[in-house]
Protein backbone atom coordinates (compact mmCIF):
# COMPACT_ATOMS: atom_id res chain seq x y z
CA UNK A 1 0.00 0.00 0.00
CA UNK A 2 1.41 3.71 -0.84
CA UNK A 3 2.84 5.72 2.07
CA UNK A 4 0.66 8.97 1.11
CA UNK A 5 -2.65 6.81 1.21
CA UNK A 6 -1.47 5.06 4.52
CA UNK A 7 -0.75 8.56 6.36
CA UNK A 8 -4.01 9.67 5.29
CA UNK A 9 -5.80 6.94 6.40
CA UNK A 10 -4.03 6.72 9.34
CA UNK A 11 -4.86 10.99 9.67
CA UNK A 12 -8.64 9.89 9.55
CA UNK A 13 -8.44 7.51 11.96
CA UNK A 14 -6.38 9.99 14.24
CA UNK A 15 -9.32 12.66 13.81
CA UNK A 16 -12.13 9.40 14.62
CA UNK A 17 -10.39 8.85 17.90
CA UNK A 18 -9.40 12.40 19.03
CA UNK A 19 -11.75 14.97 16.89
CA UNK A 20 -13.89 17.37 19.04
CA UNK A 21 -17.44 16.60 19.94
CA UNK A 22 -18.53 19.29 16.86
CA UNK A 23 -16.30 17.32 14.63
CA UNK A 24 -17.71 13.82 15.31
CA UNK A 25 -21.10 15.05 15.00
CA UNK A 26 -20.68 16.88 11.90
CA UNK A 27 -18.88 13.76 10.33
CA UNK A 28 -19.92 10.50 12.20
CA UNK A 29 -18.88 8.44 8.89
CA UNK A 30 -15.34 9.02 10.45
CA UNK A 31 -16.30 6.29 12.76
CA UNK A 32 -15.60 3.85 10.01
CA UNK A 33 -11.77 4.22 11.00
CA UNK A 34 -12.56 3.61 14.56
CA UNK A 35 -12.18 0.90 16.63
CA UNK A 36 -15.80 -0.04 17.53
CA UNK A 37 -16.89 -4.06 17.37
CA UNK A 38 -17.65 -5.64 13.68
CA UNK A 39 -21.39 -6.84 14.35
CA UNK A 40 -21.81 -7.54 10.29
CA UNK A 41 -19.24 -9.47 8.71
CA UNK A 42 -17.01 -10.83 10.86
CA UNK A 43 -12.91 -9.60 10.45
CA UNK A 44 -12.08 -12.73 8.71
CA UNK A 45 -14.01 -12.97 6.32
CA UNK A 46 -13.62 -11.41 2.81
CA UNK A 47 -15.53 -8.68 1.68
CA UNK A 48 -17.08 -10.10 -1.90
CA UNK A 49 -17.97 -6.68 -3.71
CA UNK A 50 -19.10 -6.84 -7.80
CA UNK A 51 -18.91 -3.45 -9.57
CA UNK A 52 -21.76 -2.83 -12.06
CA UNK A 53 -21.30 -0.57 -14.72
CA UNK A 54 -18.00 -0.82 -15.58
CA UNK A 55 -17.04 2.86 -17.42
CA UNK A 56 -14.74 4.82 -17.04
CA UNK A 57 -15.72 5.35 -13.07
CA UNK A 58 -16.67 2.01 -12.63
CA UNK A 59 -12.70 0.85 -13.91
CA UNK A 60 -11.21 3.45 -11.73
CA UNK A 61 -13.32 1.96 -8.72
CA UNK A 62 -11.67 -1.19 -9.61
CA UNK A 63 -8.32 -0.05 -9.88
CA UNK A 64 -8.35 1.86 -6.11
CA UNK A 65 -10.11 -1.03 -4.59
CA UNK A 66 -6.87 -3.31 -5.48
CA UNK A 67 -4.79 -0.80 -4.07
CA UNK A 68 -5.80 -1.99 -0.56
CA UNK A 69 -7.77 -5.15 -1.03
CA UNK A 70 -5.96 -7.82 -0.03
CA UNK A 71 -5.04 -6.30 3.16
CA UNK A 72 -8.54 -5.52 3.68
CA UNK A 73 -9.11 -9.04 2.85
CA UNK A 74 -11.57 -7.67 0.18
CA UNK A 75 -12.44 -9.24 -3.27
CA UNK A 76 -14.22 -8.44 -6.48
CA UNK A 77 -16.75 -11.02 -7.05
CA UNK A 78 -18.36 -10.34 -9.94
CA UNK A 79 -18.48 -7.64 -12.77
CA UNK A 80 -21.60 -6.78 -14.52
CA UNK A 81 -21.74 -4.01 -17.92
CA UNK A 82 -24.37 -4.60 -20.98
CA UNK A 83 -21.31 -2.88 -23.56
CA UNK A 84 -18.71 -5.72 -23.51
CA UNK A 85 -15.71 -3.66 -24.24
CA UNK A 86 -16.00 -2.19 -21.34
CA UNK A 87 -16.50 -5.58 -19.03
CA UNK A 88 -13.28 -7.11 -21.02
CA UNK A 89 -11.29 -3.80 -19.93
CA UNK A 90 -12.68 -4.75 -16.38
CA UNK A 91 -11.39 -8.20 -16.42
CA UNK A 92 -8.39 -6.85 -17.70
CA UNK A 93 -7.71 -5.01 -14.20
CA UNK A 94 -8.65 -7.90 -11.77
CA UNK A 95 -6.78 -10.50 -14.18
CA UNK A 96 -3.63 -8.25 -13.37
CA UNK A 97 -4.23 -8.51 -9.82
CA UNK A 98 -4.77 -11.63 -10.09
CA UNK A 99 -8.74 -11.70 -9.02
CA UNK A 100 -11.24 -13.54 -11.46
CA UNK A 101 -14.90 -12.36 -11.32
CA UNK A 102 -17.61 -14.07 -12.80
CA UNK A 103 -19.18 -11.68 -15.62
CA UNK A 104 -22.62 -10.52 -16.17
CA UNK A 105 -24.72 -8.73 -18.58
CA UNK A 106 -27.62 -8.06 -16.72
CA UNK A 107 -27.02 -7.12 -13.02
CA UNK A 108 -30.36 -9.52 -11.60
CA UNK A 109 -27.40 -11.87 -11.95
CA UNK A 110 -25.26 -10.15 -10.06
CA UNK A 111 -28.00 -10.59 -7.51
CA UNK A 112 -29.25 -13.84 -8.29
CA UNK A 113 -25.92 -15.55 -8.54
CA UNK A 114 -23.45 -14.24 -7.04
CA UNK A 115 -25.46 -12.65 -4.26
CA UNK A 116 -21.72 -10.38 -3.20
CA UNK A 117 -22.17 -8.52 0.00
CA UNK A 118 -22.31 -5.19 -1.59
CA UNK A 119 -22.39 -3.83 -5.07
CA UNK A 120 -20.77 -1.00 -6.58
CA UNK A 121 -23.33 1.03 -8.99
CA UNK A 122 -21.32 2.74 -11.64
CA UNK A 123 -23.94 2.93 -14.22
CA UNK A 124 -25.33 6.29 -16.07
CA UNK A 125 -27.70 8.05 -13.94
CA UNK A 126 -31.08 6.99 -14.50
CA UNK A 127 -29.92 3.62 -14.20
CA UNK A 128 -28.88 3.88 -11.03
CA UNK A 129 -32.70 3.56 -9.23
CA UNK A 130 -33.33 0.31 -10.67
CA UNK A 131 -30.41 -1.70 -9.84
CA UNK A 132 -29.82 -0.01 -6.22
CA UNK A 133 -33.60 -1.09 -5.13
CA UNK A 134 -33.52 -4.49 -6.39
CA UNK A 135 -29.83 -5.14 -4.36
CA UNK A 136 -31.41 -3.35 -1.58
CA UNK A 137 -34.77 -6.06 -1.78
CA UNK A 138 -32.02 -9.32 -1.71
CA UNK A 139 -30.40 -7.52 1.19
CA UNK A 140 -27.17 -6.60 -0.57
CA UNK A 141 -25.67 -3.43 0.81
CA UNK A 142 -24.96 -0.54 -1.95
CA UNK A 143 -22.26 1.69 -2.71
CA UNK A 144 -24.33 4.41 -5.49
CA UNK A 145 -22.00 6.79 -7.57
CA UNK A 146 -23.12 10.16 -7.34
CA UNK A 147 -25.74 11.68 -8.33
CA UNK A 148 -28.14 9.45 -6.89
CA UNK A 149 -30.86 9.21 -9.47
CA UNK A 150 -32.25 11.47 -12.35
CA UNK A 151 -35.67 12.23 -10.70
CA UNK A 152 -36.73 13.02 -7.52
CA UNK A 153 -38.78 9.90 -6.79
CA UNK A 154 -36.50 7.64 -7.67
CA UNK A 155 -33.86 9.38 -5.44
CA UNK A 156 -36.67 9.04 -2.69
CA UNK A 157 -37.26 5.69 -3.70
CA UNK A 158 -34.12 4.21 -3.56
CA UNK A 159 -33.84 6.21 0.15
CA UNK A 160 -36.90 4.71 1.44
CA UNK A 161 -35.66 1.17 0.06
CA UNK A 162 -32.57 1.18 2.01
CA UNK A 163 -34.49 1.99 4.94
CA UNK A 164 -36.94 -0.73 4.81
CA UNK A 165 -34.02 -3.21 3.91
CA UNK A 166 -31.74 -1.85 6.62
CA UNK A 167 -28.86 -1.87 4.19
CA UNK A 168 -26.20 0.25 3.69
CA UNK A 169 -26.30 2.97 1.00
CA UNK A 170 -23.29 5.19 0.42
CA UNK A 171 -23.43 7.65 -1.96
CA UNK A 172 -20.08 8.54 -4.24
CA UNK A 173 -19.13 11.76 -2.79
CA UNK A 174 -16.29 10.69 -2.03
CA UNK A 175 -14.84 15.00 -0.51
CA UNK A 176 -16.84 13.42 2.99
CA UNK A 177 -13.75 11.27 2.96
CA UNK A 178 -10.84 13.47 2.28
CA UNK A 179 -8.39 14.79 4.91
CA UNK A 180 -8.62 18.52 3.72
CA UNK A 181 -12.07 18.65 3.78
CA UNK A 182 -12.40 17.12 6.80
CA UNK A 183 -9.52 18.92 8.67
CA UNK A 184 -11.02 22.17 7.12
CA UNK A 185 -14.58 21.41 8.06
CA UNK A 186 -13.73 20.91 11.18
CA UNK A 187 -12.28 24.55 11.42
CA UNK A 188 -15.42 25.69 9.99
CA UNK A 189 -17.66 23.92 12.48
CA UNK A 190 -15.39 25.15 15.49
CA UNK A 191 -15.83 29.00 14.22
CA UNK A 192 -12.47 29.88 12.90
CA UNK A 193 -14.20 31.43 9.36
CA UNK A 194 -16.30 33.05 11.84
CA UNK A 195 -20.16 33.88 10.56
CA UNK A 196 -20.39 32.37 7.14
CA UNK A 197 -22.24 34.76 5.00
CA UNK A 198 -21.64 33.22 0.90
CA UNK A 199 -20.09 30.24 -0.34
CA UNK A 200 -19.29 30.67 -3.82
CA UNK A 201 -18.45 27.44 -5.38
CA UNK A 202 -18.07 26.68 -9.35
CA UNK A 203 -16.44 24.67 -11.89
CA UNK A 204 -15.35 25.32 -15.40
CA UNK A 205 -13.87 23.11 -18.08
CA UNK A 206 -13.04 24.23 -21.87
CA UNK A 207 -14.13 21.02 -23.48
CA UNK A 208 -17.06 19.87 -24.98
CA UNK A 209 -17.20 16.88 -22.76
CA UNK A 210 -18.12 14.57 -25.35
CA UNK A 211 -16.57 10.52 -25.19
CA UNK A 212 -15.58 9.22 -29.03
CA UNK A 213 -18.23 6.83 -30.16
CA UNK A 214 -16.83 3.04 -30.92
CA UNK A 215 -15.89 3.37 -34.91
CA UNK A 216 -16.96 6.85 -35.32
CA UNK A 217 -20.62 4.65 -35.28
CA UNK A 218 -23.44 7.39 -34.27
CA UNK A 219 -25.41 4.53 -32.94
CA UNK A 220 -23.54 4.62 -30.06
CA UNK A 221 -24.14 8.12 -29.33
CA UNK A 222 -26.47 8.35 -26.92
CA UNK A 223 -25.23 5.33 -24.75
CA UNK A 224 -21.85 6.59 -24.60
CA UNK A 225 -22.59 10.45 -24.75
CA UNK A 226 -25.92 9.94 -22.20
CA UNK A 227 -24.44 12.56 -20.15
CA UNK A 228 -25.47 15.05 -22.94
CA UNK A 229 -29.12 13.60 -23.08
CA UNK A 230 -31.84 14.73 -20.74
CA UNK A 231 -33.53 11.19 -20.59
CA UNK A 232 -30.28 10.47 -19.10
CA UNK A 233 -28.68 13.18 -17.09
CA UNK A 234 -28.91 16.81 -15.97
CA UNK A 235 -25.67 17.57 -17.32
CA UNK A 236 -23.15 19.48 -14.95
CA UNK A 237 -25.95 19.83 -12.24
CA UNK A 238 -25.79 15.93 -11.57
CA UNK A 239 -22.33 15.32 -12.85
CA UNK A 240 -20.79 18.42 -11.62
CA UNK A 241 -22.82 20.30 -9.25
CA UNK A 242 -24.11 17.65 -6.90
CA UNK A 243 -20.86 17.83 -5.62
CA UNK A 244 -19.99 20.95 -4.55
CA UNK A 245 -24.03 21.32 -3.25
CA UNK A 246 -22.64 18.41 -0.65
CA UNK A 247 -19.87 20.60 0.46
CA UNK A 248 -21.83 23.40 0.75
CA UNK A 249 -24.52 21.48 2.95
CA UNK A 250 -21.48 19.78 5.24
CA UNK A 251 -19.97 22.96 5.82
CA UNK A 252 -23.45 25.01 7.00
CA UNK A 253 -24.60 22.17 8.47
CA UNK A 254 -28.43 22.63 7.33
CA UNK A 255 -29.66 21.72 3.86
CA UNK A 256 -31.11 24.85 1.03
CA UNK A 257 -34.65 26.16 1.67
CA UNK A 258 -34.62 27.32 -1.72
CA UNK A 259 -33.11 27.38 -5.01
CA UNK A 260 -33.43 29.73 -8.19
CA UNK A 261 -31.20 29.21 -11.38
CA UNK A 262 -30.81 29.74 -15.20
CA UNK A 263 -29.07 28.45 -17.77
CA UNK A 264 -28.22 28.15 -21.11
CA UNK A 265 -26.20 25.93 -24.80
CA UNK A 266 -24.27 29.03 -25.39
CA UNK A 267 -21.44 27.47 -27.01
CA UNK A 268 -21.93 23.75 -27.47
CA UNK A 269 -24.42 23.80 -30.18
CA UNK A 270 -23.90 20.18 -31.47
CA UNK A 271 -27.63 18.77 -30.72
CA UNK A 272 -26.75 18.17 -27.09
CA UNK A 273 -29.82 18.92 -24.83
CA UNK A 274 -28.03 19.51 -21.65
CA UNK A 275 -27.41 23.04 -20.84
CA UNK A 276 -23.00 23.98 -21.03
CA UNK A 277 -23.91 27.52 -19.07
CA UNK A 278 -25.75 26.90 -15.73
CA UNK A 279 -25.56 29.50 -12.87
CA UNK A 280 -28.18 29.06 -9.30
CA UNK A 281 -28.39 30.71 -6.18
CA UNK A 282 -29.55 28.45 -3.33
CA UNK A 283 -30.50 30.02 -0.12
CA UNK A 284 -30.72 28.65 3.38
CA UNK A 285 -32.38 29.52 6.77
CA UNK A 286 -30.13 32.09 8.25
CA UNK A 287 -29.49 34.23 5.26
CA UNK A 288 -26.07 32.54 3.89
CA UNK A 289 -26.53 32.07 0.27
CA UNK A 290 -24.36 29.40 -2.23
CA UNK A 291 -24.07 31.25 -5.44
CA UNK A 292 -23.10 28.42 -8.04
CA UNK A 293 -22.10 28.42 -11.80
CA UNK A 294 -20.76 25.71 -14.18
CA UNK A 295 -19.48 26.12 -17.58
CA UNK A 296 -17.62 24.29 -20.21
CA UNK A 297 -15.92 26.96 -22.30
CA UNK A 298 -13.65 28.65 -20.13
CA UNK A 299 -11.39 26.81 -17.59
CA UNK A 300 -9.53 29.87 -16.37
CA UNK A 301 -10.96 29.51 -12.93
CA UNK A 302 -10.97 25.21 -12.75
CA UNK A 303 -13.48 24.23 -10.31
CA UNK A 304 -13.38 25.69 -6.25
CA UNK A 305 -15.42 25.55 -3.28
CA UNK A 306 -14.78 28.88 -1.27
CA UNK A 307 -16.55 29.11 1.79
CA UNK A 308 -16.39 32.97 3.41
CA UNK A 309 -16.88 34.23 6.52
CA UNK A 310 -16.18 37.12 8.12
CA UNK A 311 -12.97 35.85 9.78
CA UNK A 312 -11.86 33.81 6.58
CA UNK A 313 -12.15 31.75 3.89
CA UNK A 314 -11.40 28.15 3.05
CA UNK A 315 -10.85 26.97 -0.47
CA UNK A 316 -11.23 23.53 -0.56
CA UNK A 317 -10.29 22.32 -3.77
CA UNK A 318 -6.52 24.32 -3.81
CA UNK A 319 -6.37 22.86 -0.25
CA UNK A 320 -5.80 26.80 1.21
CA UNK A 321 -6.98 29.22 4.04
CA UNK A 322 -6.52 32.83 3.97
CA UNK A 323 -7.36 35.03 6.86
CA UNK A 324 -9.65 38.02 6.85
CA UNK A 325 -7.51 39.93 9.70
CA UNK A 326 -4.29 39.84 7.47
CA UNK A 327 -2.97 43.53 7.48
CA UNK A 328 -1.37 42.99 3.30
CA UNK A 329 -5.21 42.38 2.69
CA UNK A 330 -5.45 46.79 3.23
CA UNK A 331 -1.45 47.36 2.40
CA UNK A 332 -1.73 47.94 -1.34
CA UNK A 333 -4.46 50.42 -1.25
CA UNK A 334 -1.92 53.33 -1.56
CA UNK A 335 0.45 52.12 -4.43
CA UNK A 336 -3.42 51.17 -6.40
CA UNK A 337 -4.04 54.55 -5.84
CA UNK A 338 -0.67 56.21 -6.89
CA UNK A 339 -0.84 53.65 -10.12
CA UNK A 340 -4.32 54.45 -10.78
CA UNK A 341 -3.45 58.21 -10.89
CA UNK A 342 0.18 57.64 -12.82
CA UNK A 343 -1.91 55.91 -15.64
CA UNK A 344 -4.64 58.44 -15.53
CA UNK A 345 -7.85 56.11 -14.84
CA UNK A 346 -9.01 58.66 -12.62
CA UNK A 347 -9.65 62.46 -14.04
CA UNK A 348 -9.54 63.89 -10.52
CA UNK A 349 -8.12 63.09 -7.21
CA UNK A 350 -10.86 61.07 -5.59
CA UNK A 351 -11.71 63.62 -2.82
CA UNK A 352 -12.57 62.31 0.40
CA UNK A 353 -10.56 59.37 0.04
CA UNK A 354 -8.61 58.95 3.11
CA UNK A 355 -10.23 55.74 3.58
CA UNK A 356 -10.10 54.86 -0.05
CA UNK A 357 -9.13 51.25 -0.76
CA UNK A 358 -9.49 49.97 -3.86
CA UNK A 359 -11.62 46.95 -3.86
CA UNK A 360 -9.32 44.33 -5.83
CA UNK A 361 -8.89 40.61 -4.95
CA UNK A 362 -6.30 40.07 -2.30
CA UNK A 363 -2.89 39.04 -3.54
CA UNK A 364 -2.49 36.33 0.40
CA UNK A 365 -1.54 33.29 -0.62
CA UNK A 366 -2.88 32.14 2.22
CA UNK A 367 -1.88 28.97 4.01
CA UNK A 368 -2.18 24.64 3.45
CA UNK A 369 -5.04 22.75 5.25
CA UNK A 370 -2.98 20.20 5.99
CA UNK A 371 0.29 19.31 4.16
CA UNK A 372 0.10 16.64 2.10
CA UNK A 373 -2.71 16.54 0.00
CA UNK A 374 -1.44 13.69 -2.49
CA UNK A 375 -3.89 10.95 -1.95
CA UNK A 376 -6.97 9.52 -3.08
CA UNK A 377 -10.21 9.95 -1.21
CA UNK A 378 -12.09 7.43 -3.58
CA UNK A 379 -9.95 5.13 -2.13
CA UNK A 380 -10.32 6.41 1.84
CA UNK A 381 -14.00 6.43 0.41
CA UNK A 382 -13.98 2.65 -0.46
CA UNK A 383 -12.24 1.44 2.56
CA UNK A 384 -14.80 3.17 4.69
CA UNK A 385 -17.13 0.87 2.81
CA UNK A 386 -15.97 -2.04 3.43
CA UNK A 387 -15.10 -1.04 7.30
CA UNK A 388 -18.98 -0.49 7.43
CA UNK A 389 -19.89 -3.82 5.80
CA UNK A 390 -17.72 -5.21 8.55
CA UNK A 391 -19.29 -3.27 11.50
CA UNK A 392 -23.19 -3.88 10.18
CA UNK A 393 -24.13 -0.28 9.49
CA UNK A 394 -22.88 2.98 8.46
CA UNK A 395 -24.09 6.54 9.93
CA UNK A 396 -27.32 7.71 8.88
CA UNK A 397 -26.13 11.20 8.38
CA UNK A 398 -23.73 10.13 5.39
CA UNK A 399 -26.38 8.20 3.63
CA UNK A 400 -28.62 11.54 4.21
CA UNK A 401 -25.67 13.86 3.05
CA UNK A 402 -26.02 12.07 -0.41
CA UNK A 403 -29.95 12.14 -0.61
CA UNK A 404 -30.15 16.08 0.47
CA UNK A 405 -26.91 16.61 -2.28
CA UNK A 406 -29.00 14.65 -4.90
CA UNK A 407 -32.57 16.35 -4.25
CA UNK A 408 -31.25 19.84 -4.63
CA UNK A 409 -29.44 19.19 -7.65
CA UNK A 410 -32.40 18.16 -9.24
CA UNK A 411 -34.41 20.56 -7.71
CA UNK A 412 -32.10 23.03 -8.96
CA UNK A 413 -32.93 22.01 -12.40
CA UNK A 414 -36.66 22.30 -12.00
CA UNK A 415 -35.54 25.63 -11.00
CA UNK A 416 -33.86 26.71 -14.27
CA UNK A 417 -36.70 24.52 -16.00
CA UNK A 418 -39.85 26.64 -14.63
CA UNK A 419 -37.96 29.96 -13.87
CA UNK A 420 -39.34 29.75 -10.39
CA UNK A 421 -37.46 29.66 -7.01
CA UNK A 422 -38.55 25.94 -5.52
CA UNK A 423 -38.89 24.95 -1.94
CA UNK A 424 -38.19 21.48 -0.89
CA UNK A 425 -41.59 19.63 -1.50
CA UNK A 426 -42.74 17.95 1.20
CA UNK A 427 -42.83 14.13 0.04
CA UNK A 428 -38.84 14.88 -0.04
CA UNK A 429 -38.07 15.95 3.25
CA UNK A 430 -36.60 12.66 5.41
N1 LIG B 1 -17.69 10.36 -7.83
C1 LIG B 1 -17.09 10.84 -8.90
O1 LIG B 1 -16.19 11.66 -8.81
C2 LIG B 1 -17.50 10.35 -10.26
C3 LIG B 1 -16.65 10.57 -11.33
C4 LIG B 1 -17.06 10.11 -12.58
C5 LIG B 1 -18.29 9.50 -12.72
N2 LIG B 1 -19.10 9.34 -11.66
C6 LIG B 1 -20.41 8.73 -11.80
O2 LIG B 1 -20.25 7.36 -12.19
C7 LIG B 1 -21.32 6.95 -13.03
C8 LIG B 1 -20.76 6.40 -14.34
O3 LIG B 1 -20.04 7.41 -15.01
P1 LIG B 1 -18.97 7.02 -16.14
O4 LIG B 1 -18.28 8.26 -16.51
O5 LIG B 1 -18.17 5.86 -15.70
O6 LIG B 1 -19.93 6.59 -17.32
P2 LIG B 1 -19.59 5.54 -18.46
O7 LIG B 1 -20.56 5.76 -19.54
O8 LIG B 1 -18.14 5.57 -18.77
O9 LIG B 1 -19.88 4.14 -17.75
C9 LIG B 1 -21.19 3.64 -17.51
C10 LIG B 1 -21.13 2.15 -17.77
O10 LIG B 1 -22.39 1.57 -17.41
C11 LIG B 1 -22.73 0.61 -18.41
N3 LIG B 1 -24.17 0.39 -18.36
C12 LIG B 1 -25.19 1.14 -18.85
N4 LIG B 1 -26.36 0.61 -18.54
C13 LIG B 1 -26.11 -0.53 -17.84
C14 LIG B 1 -26.92 -1.52 -17.26
N5 LIG B 1 -28.25 -1.45 -17.30
N6 LIG B 1 -26.32 -2.56 -16.63
C15 LIG B 1 -24.97 -2.65 -16.55
N7 LIG B 1 -24.14 -1.73 -17.11
C16 LIG B 1 -24.71 -0.67 -17.72
C17 LIG B 1 -22.24 1.23 -19.69
O11 LIG B 1 -22.10 0.27 -20.71
C18 LIG B 1 -20.90 1.81 -19.25
O12 LIG B 1 -19.86 0.88 -19.36
C19 LIG B 1 -22.20 8.19 -13.20
O13 LIG B 1 -23.23 8.15 -12.26
C20 LIG B 1 -21.27 9.32 -12.89
O14 LIG B 1 -21.91 10.47 -12.40
C21 LIG B 1 -18.72 9.74 -10.43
Amino acid sequence: MNKIYQSRRDFLRNLAITGSVATLAASPWLGAFSNTPFKGKGPNDKVRLSVIGTGIRGRQLLRLLFTFASEANVTVSSLCDNFAPHLEEALEICHLNGVKPKTYTDYRDVIEKDKPDAVLIATPLHEHARATIDCFSAGIHVFCEKSMARTLDDTRAMYDAHIASNRILVVGHQRLFNPVYLEGMQRIHNGELGTIGQIRAYWHRNNDWRRPLPNNDMKFERQINWRLYKEYSAGLLTELMSHQIQVANWALQQSPVSVMGTASIRFWRDGREVHDNVALIYSYADGTKCIYDSMISNKKYGLEEQIMGHLGTIEFETNRQYSEKDESIKAPGIQQMISDIENKVFDKLPIGGASWVPEIAVGDQGKKIIENDQFSDTALQLEALVNFIRKGSAPEKLTKEGYNASIWTLLGENAIDTGQELKMPEKYII
